[in-house]
């Protein structure tokens, strides 16, 4: 990336998607109130990548992309309410700012969170264009936030463990957290109507970049500060978490994530300099301090 850095680039769409969420949360009912306390303050990195793999795929009307960018920001922030709540997770601090379930209420966090995930269904469907795209997009999503993934990748994460088994590890993070990296990239693909096997490749690939994404979360909560987090750190080894620094060691998780994020860039770039900014995302996203 030659004109803007990689920072300037995630503040620019960031701006965009925060401008684009705000539009779906002006009724002034309190229910939608307490959805947009949640929603407000994210990093925004699925909608970016959603973007970004639309942009990079030729699309050039990025109204085309952005609702279903919004829809995947609140299917993620429906994951992290409930995850927070005090029988998963029990975190009281979210986004820099007490967790839904601290603030509102844990009857009003857990119904936030249904409403969230329902409200995108809605938006992936937004308009009368690309009806076809749009229903691969709403098959892919549901195929990979359901209960063959983040909520199963969920379930395992709850489970007690025994023992610091690498298979389960990787089995929690692909689950929880990868596919739907993956699939952030995948859906921007689909509606730029990318051809099917890139749309594959690009998904494939994209698994990579999410297991380097729960790896650096991971790590974080060991070497992270609060403040810069936005939600508070050691909570995994304290609660006994199955976490890439238990199983493989703080030195050795850095060391696997280093080799997720060369096996994402090497896949990356052998798709063209049209994906260059994957890339530099994928590095970012190594080097990430919040
Ligand atoms: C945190 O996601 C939960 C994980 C899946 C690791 P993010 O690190 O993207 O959190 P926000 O959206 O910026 O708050
Ligand atoms: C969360 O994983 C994955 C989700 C699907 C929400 P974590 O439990 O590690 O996420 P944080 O650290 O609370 O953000
Ligand atoms: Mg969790
Ligand atoms: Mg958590
Ligand atoms: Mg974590």
């Amino acid at each position: 990336m030659n004109r803007v850095t990689i920072t300037q680039y995630l503040t620019e769409k960031k701006n965009v998607v925060d401008r684009a969420i705000k539009k779906y949360f002006m009724s002034q009912e309190q229910l939608f109130n307490v959805m947009y306390y949640s929603v407000d303050g994210g990093k925004r990195i699925r909608p970016i990548l959603a973007i970004a793999s639309f942009e990079s795929n030729g699309g050039k009307n990025i109204n085309e992309v952005l609702p279903i960018a919004c829809g995947l920001e609140m299917i993620h922030t429906y994951s992290l309410i409930h995850d927070d709540l005090p029988s998963m997770d029990n975190d009281d601090f979210r986004r820099g700012k007490a967790s839904s379930h601290k603030k509102f209420g844990e009857a009003m966090a857990i119904l936030s969170g249904d409403g969230l995930f329902a409200y995108a269904f809605g938006l992936f469907t937004e308009g009368n264009y690309l009806v076809n795209e749009k229903i691969a997009v709403i098959r892919a999503v549901s195929e990979v936030v359901g209960p063959r993934g983040i909520v199963y990748g969920q379930v395992l994460d709850i489970t007690d463990h025994k023992e610091m088994n690498p298979k389960e590890l990787r089995k929690i993070h692909l689950n929880k957290t990868a596919k739907f990296i993956a699939l952030s990239i995948k859906v921007g693909a689909i509606m730029a109507r990318a051809p099917q096997k890139r749309i594959e490749r690009l998904y494939k690939t994209g698994l990579y970049l999410g297991m380097l994404f729960q790896y650096t979360d991971d790590i974080l909560d060991v070497i992270g500060e609060k403040e810069k987090l936005g939600k508070t750190p050691q909570k995994d080894k304290a609660s006994g978490k199955l976490a890439a620094p238990s199983v493989y060691g703080l030195a050795g998780a850095r060391f696997r994530a280093q080799q997720y994020a060369t096996l994402a860039k090497k896949r990356f770039s052998e798709l063209g300099a049209e994906f260059n900014i994957f890339s530099q995302l994928t590095d970012f996203i190594l080097h990430r301090t919040f």
